[in-house]
């Protein structure tokens, strides 16, 4: 899709939200003071506009490993979180918990746990993202592995559509599981007892091109009859 139809949709989108979202929309057209400025026909661009701003969201999603020293404001990433809690879990457990490091002398002590482990990656893990987050799932519930994996992409989504990148990382888990400073980092985070830690993701503003989409297998999905 092209920057004009994207930058097309974001505005659409904007409308729709002003006009109180797609039903309300449609409601509006109607009568009332939506009707001057949201036809019916209107509205069915909208919703057409806003799958297509979902499905270009989603495509375009990559993995950045490489970011711009820049930080990423707090209200930036309080919007990327809600997003993340908005996901679909089992039962609505929310079988999650989440902790954000973007203090740089916290990361460097993590680095620091990490590289304890002696493994050469682990200096390099988190890339130079100036965001480190960690997901921790509650470990007696069976399905919290799955609930933490859909909000970390709900998360990623939501960054994407914010210009901001991020990659999901699994390697810093069993780094720091297997840190002799292990403990230490995990008395940082603070997790609730019973919770333990599952996944990571490196956030921040990229630097450079977006990589190109990795191959996939379509011939994994089939339909059956
Ligand atoms: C559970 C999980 C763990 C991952 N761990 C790492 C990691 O430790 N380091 C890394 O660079 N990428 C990691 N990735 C990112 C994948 O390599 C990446 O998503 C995949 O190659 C597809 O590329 P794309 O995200 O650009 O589409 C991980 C992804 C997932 C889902």
């Amino acid at each position: 899709m092209n920057l004009f139809k994207t930058l097309a949709c974001g505005l659409s989108l904007v409308a729709a939200v002003a006009c109180g979202g797609d039903n309300d929309c449609k409601k509006e057209c109607n009568g009332g003071d939506c009707a001057t400025k949201c036809t019916k026909n209107e509205c069915m661009e909208k919703s057409e506009c806003k799958k297509n701003a979902a499905i270009e969201n989603i495509m375009s999603r990559r993995s950045i490993r490489n970011y711009k020293q820049q930080a990423v404001p707090r209200e930036v990433l309080n919007q990327i979180m809600e997003c993340g809690v908005n996901a679909p879990n089992a039962l609505n457990r929310q079988s999650w918990e989440v902790r954000i490091v973007d203090n740089p002398e916290l990361q460097a002590q993590i680095k620091e746990a990490m590289m304890a482990t002696g493994n050469e990656r682990a200096a390099g893990c988190f890339y130079n993202a100036p965001v480190w987050v960690f997901i921790a799932q509650d470990s007696a519930f069976p399905f919290a592995a799955y609930d933490c994996g859909l909000m970390a992409e709900n998360m990623m989504l939501a960054a994407n559509a914010m210009g901001v990148g991020s990659v999901c990382l699994g390697s810093p888990v069993f780094m720091i599981k297997e840190s002799p400073m292990k403990d230490a980092v995990l008395e940082k985070l603070g997790f609730s007892e019973g919770y333990e830690l599952c996944l990571c993701i490196s956030m921040g503003y990229p630097e450079g091109e977006t990589p190109e989409a990795k191959p996939r297998d379509l011939n994994k999905v089939k339909f059956v009859d």
